[in-house]
């Protein structure tokens, strides 16, 4: 099969960072699905890891992607739920290889089917970051889907990127009021439009503007961006008994006392890969949520979040996807489509 890899960690500025590549095709374990991969987008996680341990070789390439719509072709001797035809959307599992090829491989506990109605670049959009923002938000954060804490205010700091534009509206969903967090006109007028009833700018102080916007003390903090860069920060806007969410490894060491302690802030880690990595009890829950996102968007009540799509699925086009993400101002999300 046809993939793309990395045989050396480099910067995305090396034209031979991600690599053309063919390779065996993989043999599915009892509870695997056997993917013919039409779509893929890309993540953060992506770039960070292409570029992780400079010096280090693969051999075979290793093969990165974590987003993936396709076709099933095949299931294992343990697989129920999946047959040969339909199309599905995942993320997968980190310690596996991803989805950067041609077939590819997943447990079909933590897969669903598509959402009807979408192409596969619309689909590949979806999954690594609706499964962050809902396990973030209804899990770590403990929102009541059914509306129970509807009219409690959320921030969300990084608002416009894959995360934040998935979390807008699951926010939205439960009926919170959602104060989002652009540092650009573009940024900001794309959480308006996933539904964000007002946004602030991350590169000036957050309180004065929330409060400008009627906001004194925040019931729920949603940060996809830089822990070390807002942690004074939190502590200051969190209310009492409030709760934050955490999606991205600090720089330096943090104090967790003080004000937070004060206030018995809740803190929770977001980690999208968990499940997956430990192989907890419950991994068919991600299996689950993909189930009801794609429901959730075949009634509209949530919208992909894809903003650009890139065609063929090729190491030129992945650079170029890589790029974007590095730049660390794209909005929404974008994929690659087609062989
Ligand atoms: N723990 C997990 O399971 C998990 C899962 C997914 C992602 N993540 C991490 O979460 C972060 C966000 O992921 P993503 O997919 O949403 O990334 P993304 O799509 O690349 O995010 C881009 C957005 O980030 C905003 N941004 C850039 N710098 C910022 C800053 N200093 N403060 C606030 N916002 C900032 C930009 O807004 P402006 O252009 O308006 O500045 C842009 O719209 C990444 O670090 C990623 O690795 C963690």
């Amino acid at each position: 099969m046809r993939a793309i890899g990395i045989s050396d960690y480099l910067p995305v500025t090396h034209p031979q960072c991600l690599l053309d590549v063919t390779l065996p095709d993989p043999t599915p374990r009892s509870q695997d699905l056997v993917i013919e991969v039409e779509a893929i987008s890309v993540n953060p996680v992506d770039a960070k890891i292409r570029r992780s341990a400079p010096g280090k070789q693969e051999e075979p390439p290793r093969i990165l992607g974590w987003d993936v719509c396709g076709i099933v072709r095949a299931t294992g001797k343990e697989v129920s739920g999946f047959s040969p035809g339909q199309r599905v959307f995942y993320a997968g599992d980190i310690t596996r290889p991803g989805g950067n090829s041609q077939l590819h491989l997943v447990d079909h506990r933590i897969a669903a089917i598509a959402p009807p109605g979408l192409t596969p670049a619309q689909a590949a959009a979806l999954p690594l970051t609706m499964l962050t923002a809902w396990e973030s938000l209804y899990e770590r954060l403990r929102i009541d889907r059914a509306g129970a804490d509807s009219g409690s205010s959320i921030l969300i700091i990084g608002g416009a990127g894959g995360v934040g534009s998935a979390a807008i509206q699951l926010a939205k969903l439960a009926g919170l009021k959602v104060i989002a967090t652009a540092s650009r006109p573009e940024s900001a007028a794309a959480c308006i439009r996933f539904g964000a009833d007002a946004t602030i700018d991350h590169t000036s102080p957050l309180l004065p503007q929330l409060e400008a916007t009627g906001h004194r003390e925040i019931r729920f903090i949603a940060n996809f961006a830089s822990t070390s860069q807002y942690w004074d920060q939190m502590a200051t806007i969190i209310a009492p008994l409030g709760r934050i969410v955490l999606a991205v490894e600090p720089e330096r060491p943090l104090d967790f006392g003080g004000l937070l302690k004060e206030k018995s802030v809740t803190i929770g880690w977001e980690f999208m890969f968990t499940r997956a990595r430990f192989g907890t009890e419950d991994i068919a829950h991600q299996g689950f949520i993909l189930g009801e996102v794609s429901r959730l968007v075949a009634s509209g009540r949530l919208q992909t979040t894809l903003n650009r799509t890139l065609s063929p699925i090729c190491a030129d086009t992945l650079i170029r996807a890589h790029q974007m993400i590095e730049s660390g101002h794209t909005t929404g999300k974008i994929a690659l489509s087609g062989w």
